[in-house]
């Protein structure tokens, strides 16, 4: 098993738990906590947060958890679906989910993968994406109209993002989902453990420190390679098998830690230049 060390903890960030409660409470705070003391102290509610950070680490499921447990309307939308319309139509698009979500208010319009569609204006430009950001801000500005609307948004390449869309009074405020710390892990491991017919061999505490450096769905992955090489096993061999720590060890060797140290370094400097 690689050896491979990310020295900073820090870069873990706050557990997967406490993101999701953080997301909820903001959602709450703009839609139903002290309105009268907000407009008496001139506090605008929040718009808004994005949630960054490197592929397969749970961003897409936070937002998925904000949104069951928060029990509010929830709308989902898919920056590359919105990209990928017609001229003009990707604008439309961008408007209706604004006006669905006031109808449908309090509600949650959850952007993935944003950075399809708020790419910097001032970069290279992408299929209609200048339009499509001039009508997000736009939206993000109807700020009366706003009111119990509340904007989560997801990426995992926060340095392509349209540096007016995060100004102070949009989504001026960044989450940092980081790789999965050994709790992470470790739970990842046994709800994946519960699922599968295992050697008494496997321990999943071992498990969960061998995975250091691996993002969530890359422990997701190891844990259904290990299935196939015990599934393997069974078919050369023609005894029935369990899933075993050689499985686990054949696994780990096939799955490469796809979130580099330098990766990891480009989030902790953007997040850097936004504090
Ligand atoms: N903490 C976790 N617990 C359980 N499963 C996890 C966890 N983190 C990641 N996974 C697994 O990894 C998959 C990918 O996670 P998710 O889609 O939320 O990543 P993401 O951060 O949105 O990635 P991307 O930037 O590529 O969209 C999930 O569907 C799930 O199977
Ligand atoms: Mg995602």
């Amino acid at each position: 098993m690689s050896s491979r060390r990310f020295s900073s903890r820090r870069l873990n960030g706050p557990s997967r738990h406490d993101l999701t409660s953080t997301c909820r409470e903001a959602a709450a705070l703009t839609f139903y906590q002290h309105p009268t003391e907000m407009v008496r102290l001139g506090i605008e509610p929040r718009k808004g947060l994005v949630l960054y950070g490197p592929s397969g680490c749970s961003k897409t499921l936070i937002a998925k958890a904000v949104a069951t447990e928060a029990g509010l309307n929830f709308i989902a939308v898919k920056g590359a679906e919105l990209v990928s319309m017609y001229v003009g139509e990707s604008e439309r698009a961008v408007r209706e989910v604004f006006r669905k979500a006031r109808a449908a208010s309090p509600s949650i319009i959850f952007f993935d993968e944003i950075d399809a569609m708020g790419a910097s204006r001032a970069g290279p430009t992408q299929h209609g994406s200048l339009n499509i950001v001039t009508t997000l801000l736009n939206e993000l500005d109807g700020i009366e109209l706003l009111k119990r609307v509340f904007v989560l948004a997801a990426t995992n390449r926060p340095e392509t993002l349209d540096p007016a869309l995060l100004r102070p009074g949009r989504l001026d405020t960044v989450l940092y989902v980081g790789l999965p710390d050994f709790e992470a892990r470790l739970e990842i491991i046994k709800m994946r453990l519960g699922k599968m017919a295992i050697d008494d061999d496997i321990d999943a505490v071992l498990l969960a420190g061998a995975t250091e450096g691996y993002s969530g769905a890359e422990v997701v992955s190891i844990c259904h390679k290990a299935g196939y090489a015990a599934l393997e096993d069974q078919v050369s061999s023609g005894i029935r098998q369990r899933v075993g720590r050689k499985h686990f060890e054949i696994a780990t060797a096939e799955v490469q830690r796809g979130v580099t140290a330098e990766m990891l370094q480009m989030y902790e400097n953007w997040g850097a230049k936004r504090t």
